[in-house]
């Protein structure tokens, strides 16, 4: 059965965690929350735990996971150093980045993690959450913990305990809930190339706006590109070859996430087209007695009148738009929406990660007006 700890998610208290702790120690799997999604954690050591991870999600066994550390002293332990001027980058990284939604993906200390884990490459992908219950769960574990989002696979990662009951209950052995997650959307995965550049993996809660303040170069992995998902990518330089994007770097990039149950489409364009070609086809659907959902941003709502007309955010605040949008997702099908349209945003800042998640959810499919 699963336990579940209602904990402050801002100062939790000396103790509130020991159960949660000790089954993790057990090799047990614990939900927690981080300042992203909610995560899945088990012991990244341990085999047996972390393929309990595998069994709850129903994660294909090639999607490698992020190792969660508290302290930067850990690092030494998963990775192996990395020649001067990587080295340096990375440590800047982690400076400017650390505690918080990047994750680094690093050379792998053989046996230092299950294979599992890695899922065979030589690398491990690590993260230092900024939340204050994920930081002081992994303490009190003394573990480095393998966490992917605490979904079961393809559906919206959980902003929320209650999403992590609602797929995963009777799966896992405890859900920590400290409130509701930050971010909304997953952390941005790089890798260091060529010393002084990164590569953008997964675009997510550090921007590539922000990276470049650190880094002289930011190139992406063709899947990870601005405008890749919603078909006009701006794939810089060697990210952005066909090759590549048969074969993106971050193996969980080829899957089919976060999907609604409904059908959903992507609507581009000057906005009042946008409006009006989404009102008409929702008429047109609700005539053919399909329930039909609109994802708006708040600007616009009110112009629309399908079945299941649902915020994400507000489009003069994207980060309002990418806490909203799994939410929002998980709200699609509880109300049975068959068919969803949903405007899009400009691919900066947050945006990007905002709309790598949405094309995503709609299989990419994308109409121009
Ligand atoms: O914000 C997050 O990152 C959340 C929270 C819980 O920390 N975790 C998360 O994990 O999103 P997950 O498993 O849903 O996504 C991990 C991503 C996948 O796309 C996976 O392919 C990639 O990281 N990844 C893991 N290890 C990798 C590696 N060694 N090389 C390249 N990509 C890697
Ligand atoms: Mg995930």
């Amino acid at each position: 059965n699963t336990m579940l700890w209602q904990v402050s998610g801002t100062a939790p208290q000396a103790g509130e965690l020991a159960e949660a702790a000790d089954l993790l120690r057990e090799g047990g799997t614990v939900a927690f929350p981080t300042e992203t999604v909610y995560g899945l954690g088990a012991d990244a050591r341990r085999t047996e735990a972390v393929e309990r991870i595998f069994t709850a999600k129903g994660r294909p066994s090639d999607n490698p996971l992020i190792v969660h550390i508290a302290d930067a002293a850990q690092l030494a332990e998963l990775t192996l150093p990395l020649a001067a001027e990587a080295a340096a980058l990375a440590e800047r990284l982690m400076a400017r980045f650390w505690p918080g939604p990047l994750t680094l993906v690093l050379p792998v200390k053989p046996g230092a993690v299950s294979p599992r884990v890695t899922a065979g490459l030589e690398t491990v992908a690590v993260r230092m959450p900024a939340h204050p219950v994920a930081l002081r769960l992994i303490a009190e574990s003394g573990c480095p913990l393998a966490a992917p989002s605490a979904n079961r696979s393809g559906r919206p990662s959980p902003t929320l305990a209650s999403h992590v009951r609602d797929d995963l209950s009777g799966r896992i052995d405890g859900i920590v809930d400290g409130g509701a997650a930050g971010v909304g959307l997953e952390s941005t995965v790089v890798e260091i190339v060529d010393g002084d550049s990164v590569r953008i993996l997964r675009p997510g809660g550090v921007t590539a706006e922000a990276l470049r303040e650190v880094a002289a170069h930011v190139v992406y992995d063709a899947v990870a590109a601005p405008g890749a998902g919603t078909g006009e990518s701006e794939g810089e330089g060697e990210g952005s070859s066909a090759a590549d994007a048969a074969a993106p770097r971050s193996p969980g990039m080829k899957y089919a996430h976060y999907a609604p149950q409904g059908l959903m489409q992507l609507v581009k364009g000057e906005q009042d087209a946008v409006s009006a070609y989404i009102q008409a086809e929702t008429v047109a659907a609700r005539a053919r007695g399909e329930r039909t959902g609109v994802l708006a941003f708040a600007e616009h709502a009110a112009r629309y009148d399908a079945d299941c007309v649902l915020v994400v955010g507000s489009l003069a605040q994207l980060e309002t738009a990418a806490y909203g949008l799994y939410g929002a997702l998980r709200e699609f099908d509880a109300r049975g929406v068959q068919r969803i349209w949903a405007e899009t945003c400009p691919e900066h800042g947050i945006g990007h990660a905002l709309m790598n998640r949405l094309a995503k959810a709609a299989g990419h499919a994308v109409v121009r007006v």
